[in-house]
């Protein structure tokens, strides 16, 4: 599988030009095939022969467009920043380009700047003056501070200063006939033309202008004028780069190789546990650490129910929520779906926690229940994946989960980031309510580390489950069983399964079948039966076993190593074993990659399936 850009840091993406084409009809063209890796607001700066000029707004790149196409700049040299929030809420002073005081430097990232508190504190000792609350703009006054009337090593001296994941690309007023790019832990492509240089976060913003790419190693600087583009090492020593000519099909390369977003968000998963994971368990790895969650113990212990309120996806994670708070920290917790919960006048007390899980965090009944919980004077926390979203707004606490921009419609590394964040959020309740052992939070701490890697050993086996999908696709009919918690993932599976391929599915708990749907099972037709929860393992089998006498094929999905399972099955698919709690994560990526083998051997459009929108704004 094709993943070019490797891994990558929290997603934006970065445009730069130098030529002798206007900067900004090349800067948005580029950033709108960017738009993939951020959308929340949009900025060019453009160094023209007067002084160097900012446009940003919040919003798609589409307003900024707009203010552009009403007052132009004019200039053949800029950058260009489209962006997914993560330090400062979505909004025109956050939105990037930054500037400092004099507005001689404009900076553009893509990543996070870990220290950049410490930086930011320094600097406002030595007056300078700061402007959104972003993380970026220290390097902008870090520019300003360091100026020695070279920019390149001036750069050179700042990324001394920066800790953390960046791709930086920088243009100053004073130098205004060239460009310095930094590559360090997030993607960075320069593509070359005759007389015009190209920078940008991904190759497919460059293919209408060139198609000979380098793209930047860790630690690599670049230095773009008109005529060239010289590359250095980190101590500023000149490095020889080949540039390779890209043969791939702009659409393609646009999705990562990848033939769908969905399928690209599938893969993107171990990458994004990993990402939500981070910063959030001890330095020993021996607990959970929520510090986006001020709570004191006596809070925590006042609480006397949870009512988690979501929608579709989001609403399948939150029941496998309740299934580990209330086993972890022994909260009793309701699951509901928001378009009901927000009509029903649900009985809540004073100390009664209202959890809002969306991922996009603007779904309109998600956001009424959260409404209704306030006016209520109840205490909302959400989980959410949009930083400055509605919901995280108006929430009382915020838990991001950094599963990045999701564009396929069919959500699906934000279901695997949202069940990280409640497994978190479970251990992190009980381990402060003290009902869980030391060493039980260690073992599920441990086992939760190893999460991504099982994730990426399950998507190997992504080629049998094709297969499978296109044998099933024929059908007109799909049901999807489990038991415990398997019960709650298969909901899920049918959810993805139905949504994509219109083929119609039912999620039933196994034990329930015997009363009424068994009559629906007949020769032949699939049954996907998910059996990892040991404790209900031999009721499983006897419940397959009901199935399998009516001549349904049943594919089964369990643990490796399970060879029982195999002789009570037509065909198995295996998933790495980890602890029973968290077998949603591993089952859940083979129950999607069905759904897309299946939505593709149909011919439907997987991203975008019919009668179905990304968010859902309205009622
Ligand atoms: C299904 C899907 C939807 C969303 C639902 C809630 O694949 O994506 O069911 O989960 O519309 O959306 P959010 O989580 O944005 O509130």
């Amino acid at each position: 599988m094709l993943t070019w850009m490797g891994v990558w840091a929290f997603m934006c993406g970065i445009m730069g030009y130098i030529g002798d084409r206007q900067a900004q009809s090349v800067l948005l063209s580029g950033l709108n095939k960017l738009e993939y890796r951020g959308y929340d607001s949009a900025g060019v700066a453009i160094a023209g022969d007067a002084e160097l000029q900012v446009e940003k707004s919040v919003g798609r790149l589409a307003v900024l467009a707009d203010h552009l196409a009403m007052s132009p700049i004019v200039g053949k040299v800029g950058i260009g920043h489209t962006r997914w929030a993560t330090h400062g809420r979505p909004s025109d002073e956050n939105a990037h380009p930054h500037t400092a005081c004099d507005r001689e430097f404009a900076v553009v990232h893509n990543g996070i700047i870990e220290n950049y508190l410490q930086l930011k504190e320094h600097l406002l000792s030595r007056g300078h003056r700061f402007t959104s609350e972003t993380d970026t703009e220290v390097v902008a006054h870090l520019l300003e501070e360091y100026f020695t009337g070279d920019l390149f090593s001036t750069v050179l001296r700042v990324i001394k200063e920066i800790r953390g994941a960046y791709a930086l690309a920088v243009v100053a007023e004073k130098e205004p006939e060239k460009i310095v790019a930094v590559r360090k832990h997030s993607p960075l492509v320069v593509g070359f033309g005759d007389g015009e240089q190209f920078l940008a976060s991904d190759i497919p913003a460059l293919l209408d202008y060139t198609r000979e790419v380098h793209i930047l190693a860790e630690g690599e600087i670049a230095v773009l004028t008109k005529d060239g583009i010289a590359c250095y090492d980190l101590a500023g020593e000149p490095m020889t780069v080949e540039p390779f000519f890209v043969t791939w099909d702009a659409q393609a390369a646009e999705k990562g190789g990848y033939a769908h977003y969905m399928l690209k968000e599938i893969y993107e998963q171990p990458k994004a546990v990993r990402d939500t994971l981070s910063g959030r368990l001890t330095e020993e790895g021996r607990g959970v650490v929520l510090p986006e969650l001020a709570w004191t113990v006596e809070e925590i212990k006042k609480i006397d129910r949870i009512h988690i309120v979501a929608c579709g996806t989001s609403y399948h994670a939150g029941l496998v929520g309740k299934a580990a708070i209330e086993q972890l920290a022994r909260i009793p917790v309701d699951v509901e779906v928001a378009s009901e919960y927000r009509y029903r006048d649900p009985i809540l007390s004073a100390d009664t926690l209202i959890l809002v899980i969306s991922q996009s965090g603007e779904t309109a009944d998600t956001l009424a229940a959260l409404r209704n919980a306030k006016a209520c004077g109840n205490r909302v926390l959400a989980i959410t994946n949009v930083v400055g979203s509605s919901v995280a707004r108006e929430a009382d606490d915020v838990m991001i989960t950094w599963a990045g921009p999701e564009i396929s419609v069919a959500s699906t590394k934000a279901y695997t980031t949202q069940l990280i964040a409640l497994y978190l959020l479970a251990i992190y309740l009980g381990q402060s309510l003290q009902v869980i052992d030391a060493v039980f939070i260690s073992e599920l701490v441990h086992e939760m580390q190893t999460l991504p890697q099982k994730l990426d050993d399950v998507l190997e086996t992504a080629p049998q489950i094709e297969k499978i999908a296109q044998a099933f696709s024929t059908w007109d009919d799909a049901f999807f069983l489990g038991r415990g918690i398997d019960y709650f993932v298969a909901l899920e599976g049918a959810l993805k399964y139905k949504e994509i391929s219109y083929i119609h599915a039912e999620a039933y708990p196994a034990g329930e079948l015997k009363h009424g749907t068994l009559a629906l099972i007949v020769e032949q037709v699939p049954v996907i039966a998910l059996v990892t929860q040991d404790v209900l393992y031999e009721k499983s089998l006897s419940n397959i076993k009901e199935v399998k006498a009516r001549d349904a094929y049943v594919l089964g999905i369990a643990w490796a190593g399970d060879d029982e399972i195999a002789k009570s099955v037509d065909r198995v698919l295996y998933v790495p074993r980890t602890m029973s709690f968290f077998a949603p994560v591993m089952l859940i990526a083979p129950l999607q990659l069905l759904a897309y083998y299946a939505s593709v051997a149909r011919g439907n459009d997987v991203d975008k399936p019919r009668n179905l929108a990304k968010s859902v704004t309205v009622e």
